[in-house]
């Protein structure tokens, strides 16, 4: 199972650079790459025109179908606007919230995010 990221500010890179899971990062420049493997998509949080890329990738050929579920990165100083764009993610492709975490993500976060991946693949098996 692939992880698929997208990070601005390299927070949400760091984080799965922490990981050791194959990862591909959606590359704003051109975000139309044909991912043909199950997925768990991760992303940060900003406003919807920072994030279109991320819809890109996903409306691309078969993209949307392939992903398993969708985990949010952010700040918790947002509030109720934490994690959204993951959430909004998850509503409009009839996906899981499978995890959030701030920024670049606590060695717990590693580690339970790891499960959550773990988890997710042996459902699929
Ligand atoms: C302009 C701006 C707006 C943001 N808005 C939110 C927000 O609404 N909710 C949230 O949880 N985090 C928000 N964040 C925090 C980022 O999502 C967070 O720092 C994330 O780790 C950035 O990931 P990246 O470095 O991979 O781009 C915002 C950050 C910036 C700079």
């Amino acid at each position: 199972m692939k992880i698929v990221y997208y990070s601005i500010t390299g927070q949400t890179r760091r984080f799965i650079k922490k990981l050791d899971l194959p990862a591909y990062e959606i590359e704003p420049a051109n975000p139309f790459f044909e991912i043909n493997e199950p997925f768990v998509l991760v992303v940060p949080t900003y406003d919807i025109e920072m994030t279109e890329v991320v819809n890109d990738f996903l409306d691309f050929k078969d993209n949307a179908h392939q992903m398993l579920g969708v985990a949010g990165g952010g700040n918790r100083n947002f509030a109720d606007l934490f994690v959204y764009t993951a959430k909004d993610i998850a509503r409009d492709y009839h996906v899981p919230l499978v995890f959030a975490f701030e920024f670049s993500g606590t060695n717990e976060d590693v580690q339970n995010f790891q499960k959550v991946v773990m988890e997710l693949e042996s459902k699929r098996a």
